[in-house]
């Protein structure tokens, strides 16, 4: 009766990653208890989510082929467009999101186009594999119009929510816009706003074979340092057309969550992510911790600093421990 912060399976969402083939159930190393899964799996999957009460989960995934102008993520044959067209006829009511970026599907593992930087050296038009001594930019405007590609892409798949998590300029906007030329003016979109350059994202990279290969992320994701400079990213999103915003990494940035919460009159979401994760995992298999209780204070706390929606890898067990 006196308990100020409630947990319910209704706050997650399960992130899975899905991958080609038939019967694939391939534990990720860094990662014990997640898997890559093949369509059919990712299916059985949900079911056993939606069976716990778990109203979402949020899809990743692993292309056949990478390419320079991520093909995998807008092709209407696309992994994680074939899953959700099989999970929303096998499992109607489950919540699809749709992560929105084009790192696992790129050859060089960026969220957006790449190209070196200017002066551009002759010859060189495209960054994979980088040339000795080139240096690279991401860039921002012409990574728009593949991201609003892949929007409508899976909008036209039936993903009832749309998760960019690419950090580039404009692109609420952008995807905004696209959506509703498309006639998808009611799919929601759930921003990654405040995502930051974390180390706490190793373990995903494995999961979603998504390291870059060469630089990293920080020209494009957020420092860790900066609350003000996150409430500013949040804003901007959120007049872009933003319905929901997401903090990420969660457990490291608890007081960004209660910031934005505080700020913000729309549904906040936070991002307990796979380092996150790894670390409970990897202590309690050397019985260091006791995983369930960690497992719930850990969800507790996010709840508490104020995210309403919490993306876990831990969905199902949560949902289980609080049955
Ligand atoms: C794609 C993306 C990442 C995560 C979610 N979407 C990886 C990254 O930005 O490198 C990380 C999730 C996790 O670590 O669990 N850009």
């Amino acid at each position: 009766m006196v308990r100020e912060t409630r947990l319910t399976p209704e706050n997650f969402v399960y992130p899975l990653f899905v991958c080609p083939g038939e019967g694939v159930r391939k534990e990720v190393s860094s990662m014990p208890g997640v898997f890559n899964l093949s369509v059919d799996e990712t299916v059985k999957e949900a079911r056993a989510a939606h069976s716990l009460g778990v109203p979402a989960l949020i899809l990743f995934g692993l292309p056949e082929k990478k390419d320079e102008v991520a093909t995998g993520a807008w092709d209407e044959n696309g992994i994680v467009q074939r899953a959700t067209r099989a999970i929303k006829a096998e499992v109607p009511d489950m919540v699809v999101i749709g992560d929105v970026c084009l790192c696992e599907y790129m050859s060089h593992g960026h969220c957006g186009v790449v190209k070196p930087s200017s002066p551009r050296p002759l010859g060189a038009a495209v960054a994979s594999p980088p040339v000795a001594g080139t240096e690279y930019e991401i860039v921002n405007d012409a990574t728009l119009e593949l991201l609003s590609r892949t929007s409508v892409s899976l909008a036209r798949a039936g993903i009832d929510i749309i998760a960019p998590s690419d950090m580039m300029d404009g692109r609420v906007a952008a995807i905004r816009k696209a959506l509703d030329q498309a006639r998808f003016e009611k799919t929601p979109i759930l921003s990654y706003a405040a995502k930051f350059a974390s180390a706490f994202y190793g373990p995903f990279r494995e999961a979603a074979d998504s390291t870059p290969q060469f630089g990293d992320r920080r020209s494009y994701q957020m420092d860790g340092a900066n609350t003000r400079e996150a409430m500013r990213e949040i804003a901007l999103d959120i007049e872009e057309g933003a319905d929901m915003i997401m903090v990420k990494p969660a457990m490291p940035y608890l007081d960004v969550i209660a910031a934005a919460r505080g700020r913000f009159d729309v549904p906040v979401a936070a991002y307990q992510v796979s380092g996150e994760y790894a670390m409970i995992e990897a202590a309690s298999r050397n019985n260091w911790i006791d995983r369930d209780r960690v497992i719930m204070e850990s969800l507790t706390s996010i709840r508490r600093a104020g995210a309403s929606i919490i993306l876990t890898y831990y969905a199902k067990d949560a949902a289980r421990l609080l049955d």
